[in-house]
């Protein structure tokens, strides 16, 4: 007989009762290894997405899933280590010209990532448009490259939190991906069995995000800031808007064009500014606060970082990048100001286009996406080019212009409008 059952878990939380310790390491581990099963946990689940979860509970869970797999251990290394986590956006690139920034100071940079899934983008979907670049490394290869070059950004091996794996996948098909301490837990668990010393976590609010209110992004940031904190890693947060999308490119090829131009001192403003703002927080929680990280980017040694990241994956960062095989041009409909660029409809945009997948087996487009040529504030005239759209295949056109229709907001000239901040918050 074992020590508990799962009607009797999901019959505690759907009462609003909090759960054990005990009960909480059982469901975790009868789940992970096929003793509860998936329409037991899918009913958990809900039950705790409608009933919530105290602090203790999602430290609990959290430490739960961590046990179910391996630990890493980067205390061997001479460098400390500082990681970065988004909850994910359109046009996020930040990853790429970040990890070489803070490379670049003496830090070591674990990125373990992920490919995209829906509207915003996997960072290794995007690399992988590098000709010869190679996602899996063994994790000797990780650390050495973590010692030398300081930045590594790939693929998260199976043996990080394997329950999170197996729930993640339930949640995303039974309504349940939205409940603050699953995703907080789902997180954190794999931060925390990583090993980094600090992580910054970049956590997205508005259209183009899981969060679309303010409140709620900072509930998910307070708990999971809660969560690393009192698990010693030397955590923030920052919240930062995603109503419109993150600088002028969502694809694969072109966002790495974009990144490669902040990395030579140039690019977006507003690209640059979040690097620059999530750099100062991991190289803080690194011990570093007596620089400027932009120096980095203006002397060429964040590019020099970026250039051995590269090459010490086989890829080769002065390869030209592949292009799309059909454009379309969308005109500005009037002269004014952009009020609006909704990030959910670029997003869907590029996906439709085929920068994206629908089903996890799916190939990518390395060429394909959407490029703005305005962003709201900007003026525009009438007739000028406000996107262009890229693909392989010219019958994709027509669902990615669908998905833009209504998507931004030309005003007349003159109206008075300033844009939102980028960076709304900081927890921690
Ligand atoms: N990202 C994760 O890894 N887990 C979630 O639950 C949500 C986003």
């Amino acid at each position: 007989m074992s020590e508990h059952d799962a009607v009797e878990v999901i019959s505690a939380k759907r009462d609003r009762q909090s759960l054990t310790d005990s009960q909480i390491d059982w469901v975790v581990a009868a789940y992970t290894r096929g003793d509860v099963a998936d329409e037991q946990m899918s009913s958990l689940a809900m039950a705790i997405l409608l009933n919530g979860m105290d602090q203790r509970e999602i430290a609990r869970w959290t430490a739960a899933m961590i046990a179910s797999g391996e630990r890493m251990d980067f205390s061997g290394l001479s460098r400390p280590t500082a990681d970065k986590h988004s909850t994910g956006g359109v046009g996020d690139k930040i990853t790429l010209p970040l990890a070489p920034l803070v490379a670049a100071h003496g830090v070591a940079v674990p990125q373990l990532s992920g490919r995209g899934l829906g509207h915003t983008g996997g960072t290794l979907d995007k690399l992988e448009a590098i000709p010869g670049w190679r996602a899996a490394l063994s994790n000797d290869e990780m650390m050495e490259q973590l010692e030398s070059i300081g930045a590594v950004i790939c693929a998260a091996g199976d043996g990080l939190a394997p329950a999170d794996k197996k729930l993640y996948a339930l949640r995303d098909v039974t309504g349940t991906v939205e409940a603050i301490p699953l995703i907080a837990s789902s997180i954190m668990s794999k931060k925390i069995a990583e090993g980094t010393g600090a992580l910054v976590l970049d956590v997205k609010v508005g259209s183009g995000a899981f969060m679309k209110d303010v409140d709620r992004a900072r509930e998910l940031a307070g708990t999971m800031v809660a969560l690393g904190t009192d698990a010693g890693v030397r955590t923030t947060a920052l919240l930062t808007d995603m109503a419109t999308p993150l600088g002028r490119t969502a694809g694969n090829a072109i966002e790495v064009a974009e990144s490669v131009e902040v990395l030579a001192g140039g690019g977006p403003a507003d690209v640059v500014e979040l690097t620059l703002a999530l750099a100062r927080e991991m190289l803080a929680g690194a011990g570093i606060t007596d620089v400027d990280p932009a120096d980095k980017l203006a002397d060429g040694s964040a590019m020099d970082a970026w250039k051995a990241m590269i090459r010490a994956q086989d890829g080769d960062p002065d390869a030209e990048l592949p292009t799309a095989r059909e454009q379309h041009v969308v005109n500005a409909p009037s002269t004014g100001v952009l009020t609006r660029l909704d990030a959910m409809s670029v997003g869907l945009a590029a996906w439709r286009l085929g920068a994206g997948r629908a089903r996890k087996e799916d190939p990518v487009q390395a060429g394909a996406g959407v490029v703005w040529h305005a962003r709201p504030g900007d003026a525009v005239t009438e007739g000028q080019p406000l996107f262009t759209l890229l693909t392989d295949d010219e019958h994709r056109f027509e669902r990615a212009l669908a998905s833009l229709e209504g998507g931004y907001d030309v005003a007349p000239e003159g109206t008075d409008f300033t844009p939102d901040p980028l960076v709304i918050d900081r927890i921690g």
